[in-house]
């Protein structure tokens, strides 16, 4: 039996979802039951019959998985795949803040720990933040923890004043502005599809912006031939996949998030065979972490 065989023979014994993010590697892409950006994993889990969930992504997406559906066990095949911009805002510095600005309407990316969330108002995804926080009442906020993200969202809500707090994903900001400039030139007929976790440096050459699932439904419905992509390479699968008449050009090498390449169709095995490594959150912050997920769920 192959590796492919074996994870589909025990995933159908224990019947259990397996549920991908479109930055994973393209076989565990091809194997998963759903491919998805942050928002629809987190929504997908939760509407699941299944008991067993396997999340192919990063930490705070397990843990959203989890918050979302706190009777289901939730799996993630790579211990350590953790997301560097979630780890930029702490527990303990938020509350700080919190402290001093009690005032603040404290909207989190869902690339925050559970723990974070627990401190905040409302989550929201890359997909529909700009969306949500078009419509909160609350005129002081904090954007946390993507700078970048942050700021694309500020520059068209000129009327709130947002804060933002320092983070930034180290993968996308490895894309420098110098690069895309480089890379236009080099391909002057194609349009540039950026997610906003980019520097604004470089957003303002973009044609389009917007989450992954955002850049993929883009890229389908344009009626152009040829694009550049500046996202994490992961993205560069579907794309082919769903557009096999239309050329893609990734921005650069150097978009590679190494916590996503952390599981492979071993690892994807191994956690099927032995059940591991579970989501553990106690029942508190699960309750309380819900809140803001919720919310963002019911306003997206
Ligand atoms: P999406 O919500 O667009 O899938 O992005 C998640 C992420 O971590 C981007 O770096
Ligand atoms: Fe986190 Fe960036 Fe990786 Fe997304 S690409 S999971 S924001 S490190």
């Amino acid at each position: 039996m192959t590796i492919e065989e074996k994870i589909l023979t025990l995933k159908k014994e224990k019947n259990a979802l397996i549920l991908a993010h479109f930055y994973q590697i393209p076989k565990i892409q091809d194997i998963a039951d759903y491919v998805g950006d942050s928002l629809a994993l987190a929504k997908r889990g939760q509407e699941a019959k299944q008991q067993l969930i396997i999340i192919c992504g990063v930490c705070f997406m397990a843990e959203s998985a989890k918050i979302l559906s706190k009777d289901k066990t939730v799996l993630i095949p790579a211990v350590g795949a953790g997301c560097p911009m979630a780890d930029m805002v702490t527990y303990e510095a938020l509350k700080a803040y919190k402290e001093e600005k009690p005032e603040r309407y404290i909207v989190s990316y869902v690339n925050t720990t559970a723990a974070v969330k627990t401190l905040s108002d409302i989550c929201v995804t890359s997909s529909n933040a700009l969306n949500i926080m078009k419509q909160i009442e609350a005129d002081k906020i904090l954007f946390l923890p993507d700078k970048n993200l942050g700021g694309y969202i500020k520059k068209q809500l000129p009327n709130k004043d947002i804060e933002l707090w320092s983070g930034f994903c180290s993968t996308h900001q490895a894309l420098s502005s110098d690069k895309i400039v480089a890379i236009k030139d080099s391909y002057p007929d194609a349009q540039i599809l950026a997610h906003p976790e980019c520097e604004e440096s470089v957003l303002q050459y973009a044609d389009f912006i917007g989450s992954t699932k955002g850049i993929l439904d883009y890229a389908k419905q344009s009626a152009h031939k040829e694009f550049v992509i500046a996202t994490e390479e992961g993205i560069m699968h579907p794309l082919q996949q769903q557009n096999k008449n239309k050329i893609f050009h990734l921005a650069s090498s150097k978009l590679i998030c190494p916590n996503m390449k952390k599981i492979g169709l071993e690892e994807l095995y191994t956690c099927l065979k032995e059940e591991k490594e579970e989501i553990l959150l106690d029942e508190k912050t699960i309750q309380q972490a819900k809140q803001p997920l919720d919310k963002m769920l019911s306003m997206s």
